[in-house]
């Protein structure tokens, strides 16, 4: 009896550690299949890249997703415009050194990263714990070859930047999904217009809908919220050929990204743990005005000064609110944070 047990513990042992194990690598020995559900993960178990279909799609794409949260948002895809109609699919280091995907057996790639590498070919793919599919030199120096972050597709993760380099060209925008079934190449791009003032844009098509205003030195100026936040640092770089701006969030463990929605808006997204579910806390256009609203628990707080449960200098945080989506507001006066736990009545101001 105590032996029986014995391996079924030893079974289950091996069987966690067979699954629970996942490179975060693609090298010359090692490729993913899709028929056998393959992918690879980062580190930190933070990101994982594989394939997947959108919504009630049965196409098949190679993307990125968050692989600790439940819903599977894809963050980034490779093959976006040319998915796969079949589970034959293999992402795997091509002749040229190159990460490539293929239908099959077919010679041809249905996607590449497809830039041309000196030397001999001895490249890998990994997938880091930022979200970031990085292409690298298999040598000593490791040197970066290509990274999906110089590639976005409708996702802004912390540190990736929208804006362009005029000495290496990278030009990096963000293009809507056409459908939450498809998410090829849609109708909204959102992207740094150079000039005297630069600004970010909201586009359809080549008609703007939304701008940010310029950058004031801390923010921009058609996104108040972003003076009061305590939340995420934001970064603005225009220097040396390069006008990029990009943010992250001030305590790493909080989940953000901004999307470019084909319903024509770019919103900030940070995942509620309580919750398990993704919350709204920005959106642009903003058509946000009222000015006062129940507030519910918060989701989400920040605050210095914190002694014993009192909270001298709170004055923004995450709420769900009864009226309008989730939205960083202003609260009034410094709040108790116990006051915080239950259902109150706040004055809110929405910028
Ligand atoms: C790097 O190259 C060495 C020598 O060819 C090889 O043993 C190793 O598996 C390669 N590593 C990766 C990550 O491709
Ligand atoms: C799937 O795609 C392949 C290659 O593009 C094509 O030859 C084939 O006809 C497609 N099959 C279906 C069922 O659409
Ligand atoms: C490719 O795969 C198809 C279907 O599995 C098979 O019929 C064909 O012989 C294969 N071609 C090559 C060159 O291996
Ligand atoms: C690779 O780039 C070449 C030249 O820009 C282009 O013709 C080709 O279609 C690209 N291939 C893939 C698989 O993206
Ligand atoms: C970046 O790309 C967009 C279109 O994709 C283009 O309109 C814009 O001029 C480019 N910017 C630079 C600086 O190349
Ligand atoms: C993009 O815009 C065009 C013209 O307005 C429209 O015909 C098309 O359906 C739109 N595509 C999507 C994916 O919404
Ligand atoms: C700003 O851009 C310049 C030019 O590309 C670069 O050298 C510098 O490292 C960037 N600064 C930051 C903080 O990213
Ligand atoms: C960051 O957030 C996590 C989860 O909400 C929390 O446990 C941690 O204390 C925070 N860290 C800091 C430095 O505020
Ligand atoms: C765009 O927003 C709609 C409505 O909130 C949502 O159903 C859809 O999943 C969003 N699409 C993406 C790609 O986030």
């Amino acid at each position: 009896m105590n032996s029986v047990k014995w391996l079924i513990r030893l079974l289950l042992v091996f069987f966690l550690f067979h699954f629970s194990f996942s490179a975060d690598t693609i090298t010359l020995d090692h490729f993913i299949h899709d028929n056998n559900d393959e992918a690879i993960v980062s580190a930190g178990n933070i990101f994982a890249l594989g394939f997947f279909s959108a919504g009630s799609s049965t196409n098949r794409y190679v993307g990125i997703w968050y692989y600790q949260i439940p819903v599977k948002t894809p963050v980034w895809v490779a093959n976006r415009d040319n998915p796969i109609n079949d589970t034959s699919g293999i992402l795997r280091i091509d002749g040229r050194g190159n990460l490539a995907l293929f239908q099959g057996n077919q010679t041809l790639p249905v996607w590449s990263t497809n830039i041309s590498i000196a030397g001999p070919v001895n490249s890998f793919a990994q997938i880091l714990d930022s979200g970031n599919l990085v292409l690298l030199q298999n040598d000593s120096r490791k040197a970066l070859l290509w990274q999906s972050f110089g590639h976005p597709t409708n996702t802004w993760l912390s540190h990736m930047k929208i804006g362009f380099n005029l000495r290496t060209g990278l030009n990096q925008s963000y293009t809507s999904w056409k459908s939450p079934d498809d998410p090829g190449v849609g109708n909204y791009t959102f992207r740094m217009n150079p000039g005297v003032s630069p600004q970010m844009v909201l586009y359809k098509g080549s008609v703007p809908v939304w701008r940010s205003g310029t950058w004031t030195g801390i923010m921009w100026s058609g996104i108040p919220e972003m003076e009061q936040t305590l939340l995420f640092n934001h970064y603005f770089n225009d220097t040396d050929g390069e006008l990029s701006f990009s943010s992250d969030a001030v305590n790493a463990s909080l989940v953000t990204r901004y999307v470019t929605n084909e319903t024509g808006v770019t919103q900030r997204i940070l995942w509620n743990t309580a919750s398990q579910s993704w919350i709204i806390s920005y959106t642009a256009p903003n058509e946000l005005k009222a000015k006062k609203d129940t507030i519910g628990a918060p989701i989400l707080s920040t605050c210095s000064g914190s002694v014993s449960g009192t909270c001298q200098v709170l004055r923004h945080f995450v709420v769900q609110t009864n009226k309008a989506p989730t939205t960083i507001v202003t609260i009034e006066a410094p709040v108790h944070l116990w006051e915080l736990g239950t259902t109150a009545n706040l004055n809110l101001y929405y910028s």
